[in-house]
């Protein structure tokens, strides 16, 4: 009677456990670092490429993102442009009246005519009941209603670690005053 294979090769049957049980290692490392690299919440991707510098960057023909470690606390004392532009907003947002503000990711801030109508909009679920509140939830709550035709989760939810209620007060005071 013919002996069976494994004991004709004793060993075999081990090693070849041994390298699937590597094999599985290596691919489960893998696809965590491929999965640590698409980061699906824009406003946390690129964490740990980041440069200090006094304009929070946009990559060009990405998303923009603003992340957390590119902007500085602000005390609110700042000129108003440069409260604007080193907390990234300029970034995202355009702002009458400030001129380096051309981004397009969000809204035109032009809340002195929309304030009003997000607070109307049967869809509205905050709890601001004046356009000065609506402004500061949105930055401090964004989610608290998104603006139809744009996303969710895009602007950073972290502004409140950011912006003292000296700057949100300054921010929301210009903003509830831009109309057209
Ligand atoms: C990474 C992009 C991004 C950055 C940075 C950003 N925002 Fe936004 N913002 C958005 C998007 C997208 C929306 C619309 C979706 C929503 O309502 O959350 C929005 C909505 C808003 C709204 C509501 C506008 C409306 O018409 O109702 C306000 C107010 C606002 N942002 C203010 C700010 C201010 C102030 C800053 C800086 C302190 C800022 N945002 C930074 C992307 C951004």
């Amino acid at each position: 009677m013919k002996k069976p294979k494994s004991s004709q090769f004793p060993g075999s049957r081990e090693t070849f456990l041994i390298f699937i049980v590597v094999a599985c290692g290596i691919m489960a490392t893998l696809s965590v670092n491929l999965f640590n690299h698409s980061a699906s919440d824009p406003s946390e991707a690129n964490m740990g490429e980041s440069t200090r510098s006094d304009q929070p960057r946009s990559v060009p023909g990405k998303v923009p993102s603003v992340v957390l470690t590119d902007v500085p606390l602000s005390t609110g004392t700042e000129p108003l442009e440069k409260l604007f532009v080193q907390s990234g907003c300029a970034v995202c947002h355009t702002i009458p009246g400030i001129a380096p503000a051309l981004g397009r990711e969000g809204p035109r801030l032009v809340l002195g005519t929309n304030g009003p109508l997000r607070l109307a909009d049967p869809q509205y679920q905050g709890t601001a009941t004046t356009v000065r509140e609506y402004i500061q939830e949105s930055i401090l709550n964004p989610g608290a209603y998104v603006v139809p035709g744009f996303s969710d989760r895009v602007m950073p939810r972290w502004y409140g670690t950011r912006l003292n209620a000296l700057a949100l007060d300054r921010i929301a005071e210009y903003l509830e005053n831009v109309k057209e």
